[in-house]
C-alpha cells in the first residue's frame, strides 16, 4: 500500500474515534511542553489587555455585546431576520414581524452602542436595505404587537420561530440545482477576472486569493454521488484553477461538513495532479482542527505535495459546522462524532496541528486563520520565521488583535470576505452567529468585562486535564433519547469504511432467493404462487411468494389469541425483536434494496424508524400499564415502507396485548415474512402474530369484514381507507376503531 494510501487508512479509522484516542495521538505527535504553554499564556493575556485598551474589538464582536444570542433582542433579530428570507411581499413580512417578533426593549439599544456601525451597519449586514428602512419602525410595531396579542402567545411563536431556525442553522450554502452550480461557477470565474489586475506581485503571498465551497458548484457533491463528482465537479475546479494560477493568484478549498470530506480529498488530489498546475504555489486546502481526521488529513496533503512535488497552502481553522456536525450525528445514531466534544480539545488540536504545519515549510505555507488571542499567542511561540506563514481573519473580526499583531510582529494578515446577497449569505450569517454567541468562543468573552484576560487566556492542556477528559454536555447519539430507549444504530454512508461494511453484509444476501408465504398458528391451505422481481432491475429475480387463501384468513381468524403475557414481559420481546432486526440488518439491507428497491440511504432509514418503533411501543406498553386489549386488529401496511410501517402498526397493537392479524403490500411479502420471523424468534406467540400475505380484495377484505376483528389499522390511499371504513360500519362492531394514516395524512 502506498503511503498516501496508508494515510487516508489512519484517516478513515479516526472518523468518530474518541476525543481521549485523538489528543494522545495528537499530544504525542506534537508535544508542546509546560513551557512553551506558560508563555503563551502570557503573551495572550497581554493580547486580551491590548485589544480591551482599545476599546473597540471589531465589529462583530460589538455586535455580540449589544445583541447576544443570550438576550431577547439578539433572539428577536435573527428571528426577524429569517422571517423576511421566507417571505414574497411586504405585506406578509409586515404580518410576520407583527407575529413572530418577542417583545424587546429596542429602544434601550437604539443608538446606544459607541460603534455606528453597530447602529446601522450590522443592521444592513443581516437584513436587506428595504427592511433597514422598515427597521425604523420595528420598536413600535413590536408596542403595537405585544399590546394586541399579549406576551405569552408571542412567546410560542417565537419559539416556533426559533424551531424554524434551528432547520436553518443546519443549511450550508450547497447548490441544489445544476442552474445554481452553473451560476456560481460563473460568479466564481468572474470574481477571478475582477481580481486579476490585483495580482501584481511575482510572490503569490502578496497577492489576493480566492477561496470556493466545492458544494456550490455541483448539485451532488456527496460521497454516493462519487463517480459523478469526480466526472464533473474535477473538471470545474481544475478549470478555476487554471484561472487562478494564470494570473498568479491562490485558490483556496474551503472546508464544509465532516460528510465530505473523505470526497473532497479525492477532488484535491484529481486536481493537483493535473500536470498543467506544476510549478504554481497557489493551491489551498483547508483543515478543519475540531475534527478528528485533521492531524492525519495534514500528513496526507503533505505527502501528495511531496509525491506531485508541489507546494501548497494549507489553512487551519478550528471549524465553523460544530452545532451541525453534533447535530447530524445525534439523527443518525451514529457510534460517535467527527468533531471534539470539548471547546478545549479543538484548542489543543489547533496548537497540535499548527506545529506540525510549521514543520512541513518545504511543502506547505501555512495560514492560520482564527480570531483567539491565545491560539495567536501560541502560533507567534512556536514560529521562528514570521514570514513563513500568514494570519487569517473574517471580514469584520478579530480587527483589534491582528492589528496589534501586525504591528508588533510585522507579521502578514488576509482578511476573507464573504461576497453576496444577504440571501445568499445567510448560512454564513448564521455560522458566525451561533460560533460567536456560544460562551465558550473567544469572541464572546472578550466583550464581556465579567471574564478576566487570565480566564479568556486559559491553557487549554491543562484545562482538559483538570476536567479530567470527561464530555460534558453534549449528548452522544446512542444516548439520545436518554433512558426512555436506546437510540436506533445508524450506519455514516459517507464513510468508506461504513459504506464497506454494509455491502459485505447484504453482499451475502445479493443472490439468495426467497420464499415465503402466509405465517399463520394453524396450517396454511396455501394459494396461488408469484414470483418477485426487483422494481429497480426486473432481471434480478428476489423470489417468490405463496398468497394466502380466503381459507388462510379464516384459519387465522379462528387461532388468533390475545397476547396474554405481561406487560413487562411483552416490553422485553418487543425490544429483543428490535435487537434481533439489527442484528440482521444484512439481510434486511438486501431485501429492502432489492424487494423494495430502495435506496442504501432509504434502506438505512428505513430500518432504524422500525428498531426505533418496536422500542417505543415497548416504553409506551409500559407507560399505559393498566389499559385492556381491545382484540383481535388487523393491521394492512403499504408497500413504500414495507418494513417500518409494518412493524409499527404491529408492534403498538402487540405492546397493549392484543392479537394482530398481518397483511403486508402486496409487492413486499418477503420483508414482512422475514420481520414477522424475528418478531416471532424474539418471543411473540404465533397465535398473537399471523402473517397474510395476499390481494387486497381477497385478504384485505376478509379481514376488515369479519365481525371478530376489533379493530383496524391502515396506512395507504384515501379511497382504500374509504371502503374499509364502509366495510367495517357493515359487518364489526360499531366501537371498532378504524385508525387510517392516508395520503401521509
Ligand atoms: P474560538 O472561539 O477560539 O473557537 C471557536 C471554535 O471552537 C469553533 O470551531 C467551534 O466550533 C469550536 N467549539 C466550540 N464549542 C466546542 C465544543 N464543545 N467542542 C469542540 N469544539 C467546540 N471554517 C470552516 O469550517 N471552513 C472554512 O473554510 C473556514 N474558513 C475560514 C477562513 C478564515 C479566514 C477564518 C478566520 C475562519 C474560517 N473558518 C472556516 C471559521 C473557523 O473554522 C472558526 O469557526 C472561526 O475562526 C472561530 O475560531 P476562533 O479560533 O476564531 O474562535
Ligand atoms: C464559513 O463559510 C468562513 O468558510 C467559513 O463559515
Amino acid at each position: 500500500m502506498s503511503k498516501l494510501d496508508q494515510l487516508r487508512g489512519s484517516m478513515r479509522h479516526a472518523h468518530l474515534a474518541a476525543d481521549a484516542t485523538i489528543l494522545d495521538q495528537l499530544r504525542r505527535d506534537a508535544y508542546i511542553s509546560k513551557t512553551d504553554r506558560a508563555q503563551t499564556h502570557l503573551r495572550a493575556v497581554g493580547l486580551v489587555n491590548a485589544i480591551r485598551a482599545t476599546g473597540n474589538p471589531g465589529l462583530m464582536e460589538v455586535f455580540l455585546a449589544e445583541y447576544g444570542l443570550s438576550t431577547d433582542e439578539g433572539v428577536a433579530l435573527m428571528c426577524l431576520a429569517e422571517a423576511l428570507l421566507r417571505v414574497p411581499d411586504a405585506q406578509t413580512m409586515d404580518e410576520l414581524i407583527d407575529d413572530k417578533i418577542t417583545p424587546s426593549a429596542w429602544n434601550e439599544h437604539l443608538g446606544k452602542s459607541s460603534s455606528s456601525l453597530v447602529n446601522a451597519s450590522t443592521w444592513a449586514l443581516m437584513l436587506t436595505g428595504k427592511v433597514l428602512q422598515e427597521g425604523q419602525g420595528i420598536a413600535a410595531l413590536l408596542r403595537g404587537a405585544v399590546k394586541r396579542l399579549g406576551e405569552p402567545v408571542i412567546r410560542t411563536a417565537v419559539g416556533q420561530a426559533m424551531r424554524e431556525m434551528g432547520r436553518q442553522f443546519m443549511l450550508g450554502e450547497a447548490a441544489l440545482t445544476a442552474a445554481d452550480a452553473a451560476r456560481n461557477f460563473d460568479e466564481y470565474a468572474a470574481s477571478i477576472r475582477a481580481l486579476a489586475p490585483l495580482c501584481t506581485s511575482g510572490d503569490i503571498r502578496e497577492n489576493p486569493g480566492i477561496s470556493i465551497k466545492l458544494s456550490a458548484i455541483h448539485p451532488r457533491y456527496e460521497f454516493p454521488q462519487r463517480g459523478r463528482v469526480m466526472a464533473e465537479l474535477v473538471p470545474r475546479v481544475l478549470n478555476l484553477a487554471q484561472l487562478t494560477a494564470g494570473v498568479g493568484m491562490g485558490l483556496n478549498i474551503d472546508a464544509e461538513e465532516a460528510d465530505r470530506l473523505d470526497l473532497s480529498l479525492d477532488v484535491i488530489q484529481a486536481v493537483l495532479s493535473d500536470a498543467s498546475l506544476a510549478g504554481w504555489d497557489g493551491f489551498g486546502v483547508v483543515v478543519q482542527a475540531y475534527g478528528k481526521r485533521a492531524e492525519p488529513v495534514i500528513d496526507w496533503l503533505c505527502q501528495l505535495a511531496q509525491n506531485l512535488d508541489r507546494r501548497i497552502m494549507v489553512r487551519l481553522v478550528k471549524g465553523a459546522y460544530w452545532d451541525t456536525e453534533i447535530k447530524q450525528s445525534q439523527i443518525e445514531g451514529l457510534d460517535g462524532f467527527p468533531v471534539f466534544s470539548q471547546k478545549e480539545a479543538t484548542d489543543i488540536s489547533y496548537i497540535c496541528c499548527a506545529k506540525k504545519l510549521l514543520g512541513m515549510s518545504g511543502r506547505i505555507y501555512p495560514q492560520f486563520a482564527t480570531h483567539n488571542a491565545h491560539t495567536v499567542a501560541a502560533v507567534l511561540e512556536m514560529a521562528g520565521d514570521k514570514q513563513a506563514f500568514e494570519f487569517q481573519r473574517l471580514h469584520g473580526m478579530g480587527e483589534a488583535l491582528h492589528d496589534l499583531v501586525m504591528a508588533g510582529e510585522a507579521t502578514r494578515c488576509r482578511i476573507y470576505a464573504p461576497v453576496g446577497t444577504h440571501r445568499d449569505l445567510l448560512a454564513y450569517l448564521v455560522r458566525r452567529l451561533l460560533e460567536n454567541g456560544a460562551n465558550s468562543s473567544f469572541v464572546n468573552q472578550i466583550v464581556s468585562k465579567s471574564v478576566s484576560a487570565e480566564e479568556i487566556c486559559a491553557d487549554p492542556f491543562a484545562a482538559l486535564e483538570a476536567s479530567d477528559n470527561v464530555v460534558r454536555g453534549v449528548i452522544h447519539p446512542t444516548q439520545l433519547f436518554g433512558k426512555i430507549r436506546d437510540n436506533s444504530k445508524g450506519w455514516d454512508l459517507t464513510d468508506p469504511v461504513q459504506t464497506g461494511e454494509i455491502n459485505e453484509i447484504r453482499g451475502a444476501f445479493q443472490n439468495e432467493t426467497w420464499s415465503v408465504g402466509p405465517l399463520l398458528a394453524g396450517t396454511s391451505a396455501g394459494g396461488d404462487v408469484e414470483e418477485i422481481r426487483n422494481p429497480a432491475n426486473p432481471a434480478d429475480v428476489v423470489g417468490q411468494v405463496t398468497l394466502a387463501s380466503r381459507d388462510d384468513a379464516t384459519t387465522a381468524l379462528a387461532n388468533a389469541a390475545l397476547w396474554n403475557e405481561s406487560l413487562a414481559q411483552r416490553a422485553a420481546v418487543l425490544r429483543k425483536a428490535s435487537d434481533l432486526f439489527e442484528a440482521n440488518t444484512g439481510e434486511l439491507f438486501a431485501v429492502l434494496c432489492r424487494e423494495a428497491g430502495k435506496t442504501a440511504d432509504d434502506a438505512v432509514s428505513e430500518l432504524r424508524e422500525a428498531v426505533d418503533f418496536l422500542r417505543y411501543y415497548a416504553g409506551e406498553g409500559e407507560r399505559l400499564s393498566g389499559a385492556a386489549p381491545r382484540g383481535v386488529i388487523a393491521c394492512i401496511s403499504p408497500w413504500n415502507f414495507p418494513l417500518a410501517i409494518f412493524t409499527g402498526q404491529i408492534a403498538a397493537a402487540l405492546a397493549a396485548g392484543n392479537a394482530v392479524l398481518a397483511k403486508p403490500a402486496e409487492p413486499t411479502p418477503i420483508i414482512s415474512h422475514i420481520a414477522t420471523r424475528l418478531l416471532h424468534q424474539a418471543g411473540v406467540p404465533r397465535t398473537a402474530l399471523q402473517l397474510l400475505p395476499g390481494a387486497g380484495p381477497v385478504i384485505g377484505e376478509a379481514i376488515t369484514s369479519d365481525a371478530q376483528i376489533n379493530g383496524v389499522c391502515f396506512t395507504g390511499s384515501t379511497a382504500t381507507a374509504q371502503l374499509i371504513n364502509r366495510t367495517m360500519s357493515q359487518h364489526l362492531a360499531p366501537d371498532a376503531p378504524l385508525i387510517a394514516e392516508t395520503g401521509g395524512i
